[in-house]
């Protein structure tokens, strides 16, 4: 889609569709919204009087013009009240209007931002958020479809009548662009199945960004796993024929050497459970469990774009869970890369292997932060639905940090308790820990067991397995990959920056 920015009146503008706005509790049109009911004869403001048009958030209403004015259309779409507007408002309205107009045949349309004056709306800000919601609303993943699309938006113009603004809100688009075509990227890699999204084809998308944005790409074979110690790692891919993949992406944005921030996603390609094998109904959604993965590495390509003045480095160790004839089993003991034992209680408790030498070889590297992202338990699910993500962490500063990173992108997150207590579940008797922590606060104990390989590092985990995909489209979401939490992460990385 193409997006820009002029200067003017939006009623001047010729498009199949132009959007105005109406608020809940206004008793007439104001602003552009006047301006387009004058020429359409006062159609809005009747519609107003007649209760069609009441201003409820997310209520569209479209008039044709019938050449009154350039545009074929003029959409009014409630905004709700004006004391209650956010960029999360602004950005799902844009979405739900683009996705009402496409199946219409509409292949333009203009809008405006001018919501000034109420906080933490700026010109900027609002034409992020129109830029993420009309990209982002409109994503549908269509590759392995033959038919053709039918109907496309390919072109949005945001239209404000202050030259003053002109610069700023080019910037927002720019900014919007950026962080929705990163969601866009992490989205398409989930929904890819696990038969085109292989860790030898993640490692190709890390290389594919590595030389676009001149990254630092280091990629370990599964030799060079077993130098290094990474026996928690190497015994979950023992299972699987396709090789494993440990990639490590660095992007530099200020002198200094040190690594400030270390994203660690999940990637597991599939998640058949190994010899603890799933229920065949519903595992082909496990073609998703490299969301985490996906994630840090569509974020570090928008901060590398955004050119953010730190230096980020991503990791994903990246396997299939799978049960061959040589697959972990049951009652095994694994030496992961720090030296703890790990007794296997579950095969499908796979995650947090994979995470525990991908943590130790961070902190060996030397990070200042860890966050991790993983589609890591069923439980969270159970705890928080597909609302929102698990936030775990031995580290109340960045803990708020990115609860506030999240709340800026409209991607809810809820903290969940790191009580010692929860740490005697994972005992076992024959090793140092056993990789499941029994059936209740499974959430919990997941996160816990993560903990005693992120050591004395200030890190964060979001378990991200009820968000990280979607069962129905909503404001900027559709149906499947979300691309949580491309944007919190990005927002973090911005607010430890500043
Ligand atoms: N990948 C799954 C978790 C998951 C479940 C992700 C649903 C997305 C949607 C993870 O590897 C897993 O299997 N976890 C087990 C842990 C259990 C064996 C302790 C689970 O949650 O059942
Ligand atoms: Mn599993
Ligand atoms: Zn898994």
């Amino acid at each position: 889609m193409k997006i820009k920015v002029t200067t003017g009146d939006i009623t001047r503008i010729k498009a199949g569709a132009i959007i105005v706005n109406f608020f809940e509790g206004t008793k007439a049109p104001e602003g552009d919204t006047a301006t387009a009911d004058q020429a359409l004869d006062g159609a809005i403001s009747q519609l107003v009087r007649q209760k069609e048009i009441k201003g409820k958030l997310n209520e569209i209403t479209l008039i044709h013009s019938l050449g009154k004015l350039p545009a074929d259309r003029v959409i009014v779409t409630g905004l709700g009240k004006k004391t209650e507007l956010t960029l999360d408002k602004i950005r799902g309205a844009m979405a739900e209007t683009c996705r009402y107009l496409r199946p219409k045949g509409v292949e333009s349309i203009a809008t405006i931002a001018q919501w000034t004056g109420i906080t933490g709306i700026t010109a900027g800000s609002s034409a992020q958020a129109i830029t993420e919601g009309a990209l982002l609303g409109l994503y549908s993943f269509r590759k392995h479809i033959t038919k053709k699309d039918e109907g496309e938006i390919k072109q949005l113009t945001i239209a404000d009548t202050d030259t003053a603004r002109f610069h700023t809100l080019k910037q927002g688009c720019q900014t919007g662009r950026i962080v929705a075509e990163a969601t866009i990227l992490a989205r398409d890699m989930v929904n890819e199945p696990s038969n085109y999204m292989t860790p030898t084809n993640i490692a190709e998308i890390a290389s594919t960004l590595a030389h676009t944005y001149g990254l630092k790409l280091t990629i370990l074979e599964r030799a060079q796993m077993q130098t290094l110690g990474m026996g928690a790692l190497l015994g979950v891919a023992r299972g699987s024929d396709q090789p494993p993949k440990f990639i490590v992406l660095s992007y530099k944005g200020r002198r200094a050497q040190a690594t400030d921030m270390t994203l660690i996603g999940k990637g597991i390609t599939f998640d058949s459970g190994g010899i603890s094998l799933k229920p065949s109904g519903g595992m082909d959604e496990m073609k998703g469990d490299m969301a985490g993965g996906a994630a840090v590495m569509a974020a570090l390509s928008a901060i590398t774009q955004l050119k953010l003045k730190t230096n980020v480095t991503t990791i994903i160790a990246a396997t299939e869970n799978m049960p061959n004839g040589t697959a972990l089993k049951p009652g095994d003991i694994l030496t992961s890369m720090s030296g703890k034992t790990i007794e296997i209680i579950s095969t499908d408790a796979e995650g947090r292997l994979t995470l525990a030498d991908a943590l130790e070889y961070a902190r060996k590297q030397g990070t200042k932060y860890i966050v991790d992202v993983a589609t890591l338990t069923g439980a969270v699910r159970v705890a928080l639905g597909d609302i929102c993500t698990g936030v775990f962490s031995n580290n109340k500063e960045l803990e708020n940090k990115i609860l506030a990173a999240g709340t800026e992108a409209g991607e809810l997150l809820w903290p969940m308790p790191m009580y010692e207590e929860y740490k005697e579940l994972n005992k076992s008797e024959v090793a140092d820990i056993q990789n499941t922590g029994g059936r209740w606060g499974g959430a919990i104990t997941a996160a816990q067991f993560l903990a005693e390989f992120a050591g004395d590092t200030p890190w964060v985990h979001l378990d991200i397995a009820g968000t990280f995909t979607s069962s129905k489209a909503h404001d900027h979401i559709v149906k499947g990959a979300t691309g949580i939490p491309v944007r919190t992460l990005i927002n973090l990385v911005r607010s430890l920056v500043k």
